[in-house]
């Protein structure tokens, strides 16, 4: 790698844990006003402080999020569907390398949909995606989306996080599964889970810590912790598990703590 390619994956996965913590709030690129996210610069300025880095969209970012932030931003170069449309699939590179360059992007990130209609698209854009990347030093950041047949069992998101590698993918986002660790073993790049759907904060907690036990190098949570009744109690909580290696029962107790605090 690269000092420019190294440095930036340095900003993302912390060298100091060798873990990340990613808040997610690209929702809206296929998903409109997601709940939680009406007003997205108000929801998110407080969980700054407290993340290793941002997902979003561009569009979020130059309207919403203050350019004097240091968080490192992992911008969402991929879309073209809606949740209107029975087939998520098809979807195509939506950001120029300069725009993301120019937003000073620390990584990009697009979905790839293995098994769906328009997986050949996907791959081939994460491809050119790569080469984007390998070319200014910006890593890639593949998301294995789940189509809406698709069984998040490990033979299947084995498959699609063994592809995102093999394409030439830094860092891959997928699912939380049984057999985790096995997945990860046949995943030659740091795998970072998804929150998915709104779940109690004790279950939360639970996949977060079974996550990082079973080898994932973080996790990109986004719903779990803009949802939660409070969004900075609960990245907190979670970011003591990535981080310090707290059990579920000590995150929960610290989320208690901030939340009674904040009362
Ligand atoms: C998926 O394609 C997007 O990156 C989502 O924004 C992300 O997976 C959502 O995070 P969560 O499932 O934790 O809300």
């Amino acid at each position: 790698m690269d000092w420019g390619m190294k440095n930036r994956m340095a900003r993302i996965i912390q060298p100091k844990t060798g873990k990340a913590l990613m808040l997610a709030v690209d929702h809206g690129y296929f998903l409109g006003p997601t709940s939680g996210l009406e007003d997205l610069g108000k929801t998110v300025a407080p969980l700054l402080p407290y993340t290793d880095s941002l997902m979003l969209t561009r569009g979020a970012l130059r309207q919403c999020i203050n350019a004097a932030t240091n968080t490192p931003i992992v911008l969402r170069v991929s879309g073209g569907n809606s949740v209107l449309e029975e087939d998520l699939s098809d979807e195509d590179l939506t950001v120029d390398i300069e725009d993301a360059i120019r937003l000073n992007a620390s990584a990009i990130t697009m979905s790839i949909y293995v098994g769906s209609p328009h997986q050949h698209q996907t791959i081939v854009n994460l491809a050119k995606a790569v080469d984007w990347g390998q070319k200014f030093g910006i890593p890639v950041l593949a998301v294995t989306a789940v189509g809406k047949e698709m069984a998040r069992d490990e033979r299947y998101l084995s498959l699609a996080c063994r592809i995102a590698a093999e394409t030439g993918a830094h860092m891959v986002k997928t699912y939380y599964c049984e057999d985790f660790s096995r997945l990860v073993k046949k995943v030659p790049i740091p795998v970072v889970v998804a929150g998915g759907k709104k779940i109690p904060e004790k279950e939360a907690f639970e996949l977060t810590f079974k996550s990082i036990r079973e080898g994932a190098v973080g996790v990109d949570m986004g719903r779990n912790i803009f949802q939660a009744e409070s969004p900075v109690a609960m990245i907190q909580a979670v970011r003591s598990i990535v981080h310090e290696n707290h059990s579920v029962k000590k995150a929960l107790e610290l989320y208690h703590d901030l939340l009674s605090k904040k009362n």
